[in-house]
């Protein structure tokens, strides 16, 4: 699908984006995981979660949905999986497959996993890893990558684990897996990533806790928990709520309030950035929904200056920086984002696919060593056609940038969106923007 962002003037309006895509997936793990029913509402219906929820079937747990975002599951407790018959396909989702794995490695069975060509292509070892030291046996393709076979053991052994990334998607996993194993399975990266593995944990019943360690960030977890059904309740997923946030904040006289989002502070490193940077964003409404930190968030248009954003920031705005990018590319001056490594493993290689893409539509911009600069001010933009790479975030940063410019962005490979943001052009094209399918 080929979609072309035309620019738009002022954006307004009073707008919701679909449920967090990382509370999603959990919510929907944990409640196969809990002994009995649990019920979820709001739950992000994007290709994403879908996979997980098939993945769960094909592994006994019963799901269903009862309504536009709402879902019942019955949990077959902590090591009641039973061996799938076939591949579990994960599609795009790294955090799928990464969680899952943690998942199988404390069942006694073997599976066989891969996803899409994008998700083929990333790194898997980082999470074999740790599971073949607590026991678990792991043979993949060259480099770690899927198609790979699992098999677990109901006996895993507590280990520490020192990551040398701050990662969520790795310590979820060993923590899911440390759930099987008798003891205390400690996990310590070197800042903290997003808790909502953590949150949900010790809101079923599990002992979690989590504080500054030697060397970094360390979680422990007590395991062979009976871990409780639940009502999870999704917030909206704050990178979702980047992308019309950021074209409320360039696009002049804008004012947009975004309902119900998760202000986890482990996830609001954009809004700082964008802060420091001068956006005028309110936090209306602070409360706390089913264990997470929610706000609407009340965006006006705002002159932007440069800033240096730290590399200490990143982990929680992982997801944000190809938007940040093209928030930058609408400052005064130039904006370095340090210490992005991590993003050239992500969907696509988002490192450089920010920097061509940026490139394409005439923006100075510049990559040295981990750090990404970008020049802003942007007076005239080229028009430019990005193919998405199976990459949702690149594909929905570039058209606010082809909104936000003076000429058009097209995205080739479009669909990729419904993996995090099923409705993100009619959610945009609501508040003023111009977002159409067009004949390739
Ligand atoms: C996620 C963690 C992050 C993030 C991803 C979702 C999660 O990945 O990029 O989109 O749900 O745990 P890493 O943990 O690999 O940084």
């Amino acid at each position: 699908m080929l979609l072309r962002a035309t620019p738009h003037g002022a954006l307004r309006g009073d707008i919701r984006v679909p449920g967090d895509k990382s509370i999603s997936h959990r919510s929907l793990m944990l409640a196969g995981l809990a002994v009995g029913e649990s019920r979820i509402s709001g739950l992000l219906e994007g290709a994403d979660v879908l996979a997980t929820a098939t993945a769960l079937e094909a592994l006994g747990v019963h799901t269903e949905r009862l309504g536009p975002g709402e879902w019942r599951a019955m949990g077959c407790g902590v090591a009641g999986l039973a061996e799938p018959d076939a591949v579990l396909d994960l599609g795009n989702a790294g955090t799928g497959v990464r969680l899952l794995m943690g998942i199988l490695a404390g069942h006694g069975f073997t599976s066989f996993l891969s996803g899409d060509a994008s998700l083929r292509r990333r790194p898997m070892k980082r999470i074999a890893e740790p599971l073949e030291a607590m026991g678990a046996t792991v043979l993949s393709r060259s480099g770690g990558r899927l198609p790979l076979a699992l098999t677990g053991r109901v006996d895993l052994l507590p280990i520490t684990w020192r990551s040398p990334v701050a990662s969520a998607q790795i310590k979820s996993a060993v923590l899911l897996a440390g759930l099987h194993a008798p003891g205390r399975t400690t996990v310590i990266e070197p800042l903290a990533s997003r808790d909502h593995t953590e949150r949900m944990l010790a809101s079923m019943g599990a002992t979690v806790t989590s504080g500054a360690g030697e060397g970094g960030w360390a979680v422990e977890l007590e395991g062979e928990p009976e871990l409780r059904p639940q009502a999870f309740t999704v917030p909206a997923d704050p990178s979702s709520a980047a992308f019309p946030l950021v074209a409320a904040v360039i696009a002049a006289d804008s004012a947009v309030t975004i309902r119900s989002v998760s202000i986890n502070p482990l996830r609001v490193g954009l809004l700082t950035t964008l802060r420091e940077m001068g956006a005028d964003i309110t936090l209306v409404d602070e409360r706390v929904a089913a264990g997470e930190p929610v706000a609407d968030l009340v965006i006006r248009a705002s002159a932007l200056r440069a800033v240096d954003v730290p590399p200490e920031r990143a982990p929680s705005m992982i997801d944000e920086y190809p938007i940040l990018a093209v928030a930058a590319a609408f400052a005064d001056g130039t904006t370095r984002m340090r210490g992005l490594g991590e993003l050239r493993v992500k969907e696509s290689d988002r490192l450089v696919g920010t920097a061509k893409g940026l490139a394409a539509f005439g923006v100075e911009v510049a990559i040295e060593g981990d750090d990404l600069l970008v020049t802003g001010l942007v007076r005239a933009t080229r028009e430019a056609t990005i193919d998405a790479q199976h990459d949702h975030r690149m594909a929905m940063s570039f058209l606010v940038l082809g909104g936000l410019g003076s000429a058009g962005a097209s995205v080739a490979g479009a669909e990729t969106i419904l993996t995090s943001f099923p409705g993100f052009a009619e959610v945009m094209n609501a508040l003023g923007a111009s977002i159409k399918e067009v004949a390739p």
